[in-house]
């Protein structure tokens, strides 16, 4: 049952967004009342800058939630630091997805700044679908890059976007 009255942000790089984010904020839709999905503008990992712009990563995220059937949901860029968004949200929490021990320094590090950087502001993690355990968006574009099928960890609509992208 959704706490009609929390509001919560969903963050991510989402380069591209994958079926393993769609799961966990599909999650966060049937825990909490409200729901943002917060692009960073992010300079990619390694320095080489997202494949996909801003604005193509935000619009990707819309079209593969209508295609998931997920309603409801803001997608929003930002291009500051996550705290100063929920600040700016009202959002009391940021809802991630977990799924390896790998996962869990990364994020442990992540969530100890921001309740730094952010006190108050809760970070709340669901355990990822094992079906998605190994899905990332660094493994999507590799497989794409080197025009593999990637259908099985991208809604149709990434997978287009990504096909163009990559000249397939
Ligand atoms: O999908 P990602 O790349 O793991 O998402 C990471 C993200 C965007 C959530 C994180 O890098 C972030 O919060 N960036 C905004 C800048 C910021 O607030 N940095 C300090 C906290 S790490």
């Amino acid at each position: 049952m959704a706490d009609q009255n929390t509001h919560v942000v969903v963050p991510g790089t989402f380069d591209p967004v994958t079926y393993g984010h769609l799961d966990v904020i599909a999650r966060a839709c049937r825990l909490f009342g409200k729901v943002t999905v917060a692009v960073a503008a992010s300079k990619g990992k390694n320095g080489t800058g997202p494949a996909f712009n801003l604005e193509e990563r935000c619009i990707l995220l819309e079209r593969a939630l209508r295609e998931v059937n997920v309603t409801g949901v803001t997608v929003k860029p930002f291009s500051g630091l996550l705290m100063d968004f929920c600040a700016e949200e009202g959002a009391v929490a940021v809802v991630k997805g977990l799924r390896a021990m790998t996962d869990f320094e990364y994020e442990l590090q992540q969530a100890d700044l921001n309740w730094r950087l952010g006190p108050g502001v809760e970070s709340v993690f669901v355990m990822s679908n094992p079906e998605y355990g190994y899905v990332s968006s660094s493994i999507v574009r590799e497989l794409a890059s080197l025009k593999s099928d990637v259908s099985f960890m991208v809604p149709k609509c990434v997978e287009v976007a990504l096909r163009a992208h990559y000249g397939a």
